[in-house]
């Protein structure tokens, strides 16, 4: 990588509605650490992902179910009940608030990778879950 390549690297880019402050972007990593019983988000994946957050940045979320029946794996965190959408907004607000001081905060946040794995799901997950 020259000089000019460094540069462009940790200048701002516009993405649609979203300015970032620069071009290194998390991808979506699936670690498998949700609480369970439940698919929930919890303070090992905030803790992740606050580590991870930096001015300007953009993280995108690993892969979150978006249905009970959609499960792939155990441990892969869900976004379908209230106990994981508090989950998810306390990483968010944490994530955030990395960013408190700086200008493009509300324009800073991980964006959620959704999936639902259909044929290949498997039912028998279903048992873990809480209502
Ligand atoms: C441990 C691990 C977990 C991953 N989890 C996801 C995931 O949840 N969703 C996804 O789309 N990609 C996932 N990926 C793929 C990465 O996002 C991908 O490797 C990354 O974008 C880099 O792309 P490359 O492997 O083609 O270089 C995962 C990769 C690894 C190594």
């Amino acid at each position: 990588m020259n000089t000019h390549d460094h540069r462009k690297l940790f200048s701002p880019v516009q993405i649609g509605p979203i300015t970032l402050g620069h071009r290194v972007v998390m991808a979506p990593l699936t670690r498998s650490r949700s609480q369970q019983p439940g698919d929930i988000p919890n303070d090992l994946m905030r803790e992740c992902y606050t580590q991870r957050a930096s001015e300007g940045g953009f993280i995108v979320t690993e892969a979150t179910n978006i249905s009970i029946t959609g499960r792939g794996w155990l441990g892969a965190p869900g976004m379908y009940s209230d106990q994981q959408v508090e989950g998810w907004k306390k990483i968010t607000a944490a994530v955030r608030a990395k960013f408190a001081t700086v200008s493009r905060l509300d324009q800073t946040a991980p964006y959620e990778q959704k999936f639902h794995l259909d044929r290949p799901s498997k039912p028998g997950f279903s048992k873990h879950m809480v209502s």
